[in-house]
């Protein structure tokens, strides 16, 4: 034993000291690595498992999570709930990559000084989230997170939701032209209930919040595009249907 150990570190020492064979070691080593990672990427049409339910944000939360991005929430915010006990009994079922599959970037999060905001949609009412955007410590007095009034008082413009979306489908999420086409009309159906919204329903499903969420009507703010987002996080796979060891689901 001793023996073979001892003629193991002397072969590997002339490995150590010659420096063209070191790298010549180490190209092999990383390009085995290399292969096992990558390969597969290319045989597999995708390594996102398919889940009922999962749709492509509406413009409406489209323009909500660009201010969700504008305003650096994700700093304080993650948006992914790991597998483990005390994350699923505090936010709810762990997070599916098909959760993040139209984030374009997506977000994640490394930080969390707020709590994991997958799964706050419907947690809270749209005038809890007003209050709270407004002035954080008017509903919760120990927060520390920042006041956001003024998405209240600004207009949301939304003049480039089209382009957003032909962006968006360019990465790959399934924006249909009809559905870009109708981008602004859309936009304003979901935050104003009086608007009839039969194109939207139909291009992104029942499973929406219409209405008007800043409880100003007159308008759309930054803040009804927010928390039009904020509502539909976490809210779209359909958990009755899905088995995490389901055959279909395994790849
Ligand atoms: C400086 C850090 C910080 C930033 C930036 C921040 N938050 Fe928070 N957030 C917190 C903290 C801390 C809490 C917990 C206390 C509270 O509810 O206010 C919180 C709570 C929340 C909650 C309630 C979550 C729950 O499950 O109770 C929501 C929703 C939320 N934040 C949304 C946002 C949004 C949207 C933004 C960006 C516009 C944002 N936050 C920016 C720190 C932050």
């Amino acid at each position: 034993m001793a023996a073979t150990s001892s003629t193991f570190f002397a072969r590997h020492g002339k490995l150590e000291r010659h420096s063209l064979l070191l790298l010549i070691a180490i190209i092999v080593v990383v390009s085995i690595g290399g292969l096992v990672e990558i390969a597969p990427l290319f045989y597999l049409q995708s390594t996102i498992e398919k889940v009922d339910g999962m749709r492509p944000y509406t413009p409406l939360e489209l323009e909500g999570r660009d201010i969700y991005i504008r305003e650096g929430c994700y700093l304080c915010h993650s948006q992914m709930i790991r597998p483990l006990k005390d994350e699923v009994e505090r936010y709810g079922h762990y997070s599916l990559a098909a959760e993040s599959m139209y984030d374009h970037p997506f977000q994640w999060g490394s930080k969390r000084t707020g709590p994991d905001l997958a799964r706050v949609g419907g947690k809270y009412s749209d005038a809890w989230h007003r209050d709270h955007l407004i002035d954080p410590r008017s509903v919760v007095p120990e927060s520390v997170m920042p006041p956001y009034a003024f998405l209240a008082k600004k207009d949301l413009d939304y003049r480039d939701v089209a382009d957003k979306m032909r962006a968006m489908q360019r990465l790959g999420v399934p924006y249909t032209d009809a559905e870009i086409a109708s981008a602004q009309d859309d936009l304003l159906a979901q935050a104003d209930p009086t608007v009839s919204g039969r194109a939207l329903k139909s291009h992104y499903g029942s499973k929406l919040n219409v209405r008007d969420f800043d409880g100003d009507p007159t308008r759309v703010s930054e803040l009804d595009a927010l928390i039009a987002y904020l509502q539909m996080t976490g809210t779209l796979v359909d958990f009755s249907t899905y088995k995490a060891d389901a055959p279909a689901n395994k790849r």
